[in-house]
């Protein structure tokens, strides 16, 4: 009989703490850059729940924080709620100077027409890049960004700001939080020019094509199967992966 490779599930890995796992996304701020980060998972695996807590502790960084959240009723995000980016011109800073607001997407106005337009938001993030006083969006679900195309798109041109923002935002010093249930619907260049990965529960379909794109090795593959709860697989390059939960 051949003899079976055994693959350990979660627990021949690492698991590393909340207060690690920020400090590691939040490095890039230590070298005066922009840090890109992306949390992937079936709906109700914790994305959400774990971007707050990382928008939260990045906020300090930056001058302004920018809240794409279109899908919840009621966000889970601080930060004044405007109904466009060009309402942020006229928002309050608190008393250490920093501005966060929330642009209001459809679930929260029940207004179809409250599509959020992201090119528009991409523009002007690039644009208050040049200040160069920190700029950090946070987008619920980047699928949206996109249009659940794998690229980015304007008009009909493969052209956008959010590819400039991911592609040459870093420094910049413009940093992205990002969620998606789904990896097969954003860019690559989401995925590659993220520094870090935060991979959660998955549905049972996405599996296969981890495995057939390579995306995760074999013992990441069956981590991913076995994760608990809210738990989630550490990624960041030129390191081993790890687990945590916060
Ligand atoms: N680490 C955690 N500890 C305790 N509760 C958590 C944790 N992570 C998530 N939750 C809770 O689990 C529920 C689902 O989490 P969350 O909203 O973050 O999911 P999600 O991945 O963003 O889902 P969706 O894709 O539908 O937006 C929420 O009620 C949230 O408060
Ligand atoms: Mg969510």
């Amino acid at each position: 009989m051949p003899q079976q490779t055994q693959i350990p599930g979660t627990e021949s890995l690492r698991r590393l703490n909340r207060d690690q796992v920020i400090a590691l996304i939040l490095e890039p701020f230590t070298h005066g850059y922009g840090f890109r980060h992306l949390w992937i998972g079936y709906t109700g695996s914790g994305k959400s729940y774990a971007n707050v807590d990382l928008v939260k502790a990045a906020a300090e960084h930056v001058k302004y924080v920018i809240v794409t959240d279109q899908k919840n009723r009621e966000t889970a995000y601080d930060g004044e709620q405007i109904p466009s980016i060009s309402a942020l011109a006229a928002c309050e800073p608190d008393d250490e100077g920093h501005i966060e607001a929330v642009i209001r997407g459809l679930a929260m106005t029940n207004n179809v027409d409250d599509t959020i337009d992201f090119d528009v938001i991409g523009k002007a993030i690039w644009q208050l890049s040049l200040r160069d006083e920190g700029v950090l969006l946070g987008i619920d679900e980047l699928s949206d960004a996109c249009e659940g195309e794998r690229v980015w798109v304007r008009g009909l041109i493969k052209r956008s700001y959010m590819r400039l923002l991911y592609s040459q935002g870093r420094t910049k010093r413009i940093s992205i939080a990002a969620c998606t249930q789904n990896v097969q619907e954003v860019p690559r260049a989401a995925i590659s020019n993220s520094d870090t990965l935060g991979i959660f529960r998955q549905d049972r379909k996405e599996l296969p094509y981890y495995a057939a794109t390579r995306f995760l090795d074999a013992i990441e593959l069956e981590a991913v199967a076995n994760l608990g709860e809210h738990e989630f697989l550490f990624l960041k390059r030129g390191q081993e992966t790890c687990v945590c939960k916060f």
